[in-house]
């Protein structure tokens, strides 16, 4: 059976009330929260920060998935990490050095990964397999909720599935392969499909307003992985 993991981003969630929203997203079945972090200078908006993060860690006990969108990168690692998170994701551009960067998230027992924009090359991964837990691909361009979902992602994430099978053949070692950006019940089949295992869903769960609503829209979501068979 495909995996199909469901990270709701709380960027459209409704931030009055984030922690109660946090634990109604995850009883309504998520599986992982994703933790959306803008500067307003990498990406031309401004969210959350380790303080918010911190206050949400008390609602659940689900992975915490932290998607920075900041840049430079290194300096607020050891807050994050601090604060909470369970996986940590910044941009291959936003670093001066990757190789550092990854190795400081993962030296602090967090798992590490590098997120790429719809036009930036696989190359990043060439060298750095080894120090990766998951690889992120974002199907919009990074800085708001409700885009719609860039095709060409798909193409893209066929091209890192089949990097994944031959490293995991050579290593037994397995990389989550998430996606990111306009993502909704009716084209959730063709990413998986092309092999992701891990889905980010902001507008699309939380658009449903509520515990209820949640829980459809992540069971149809569901349902259209499992009926690819
Ligand atoms: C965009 C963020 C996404 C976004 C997803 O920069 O990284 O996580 O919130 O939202 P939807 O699902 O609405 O595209
Ligand atoms: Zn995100």
């Amino acid at each position: 059976m495909r995996t199909c993991r469901i990270a709701p981003s709380i960027l459209s969630a409704d931030f009055a009330r984030l922690g109660q929203e946090v634990s109604d997203v995850v009883e309504a079945g998520a599986d992982w929260i994703h933790f959306d972090v803008m500067d307003n200078h990498y990406v031309p908006n401004l969210t959350v920060g380790p303080q918010v993060l911190k206050a949400i860690r008390p609602y659940t006990q689900a992975p915490i998935d932290v998607h920075l969108m900041i840049e430079p990168v290194d300096s607020l690692i050891p807050a994050f990490v601090k604060a909470g998170a369970d996986l940590i994701t910044f941009h291959c551009e936003a670093s001066k050095h990757v190789d550092r960067s990854l190795q400081l998230i993962r030296d602090s027992g967090v798992k590490a990964g590098l997120v790429f924009n719809p036009a930036t090359p696989l190359t990043y991964l060439d060298y750095e397999l080894d120090r990766i837990d998951i690889i992120l691909l974002m199907s919009v361009n990074p800085g708001f909720g409700g885009q719609s979902f860039i095709e060409p992602t798909l193409e893209k994430v066929a091209a890192v599935r089949a990097r994944l099978d031959k490293y995991r053949e050579e290593t037994g070692r397995d990389i989550f392969l998430e996606v990111d950006g306009g993502i909704k019940p009716s084209n959730i089949a063709r990413v998986a499909a092309a092999g992701a295992d891990t889905f980010v869903a902001g507008s699309a769960i939380f658009g449903a307003g509520h515990k209820a609503g949640y829980a459809d829209v992540m069971k149809q979501m569901r349902q259209a992985v499992v009926d690819l068979g």
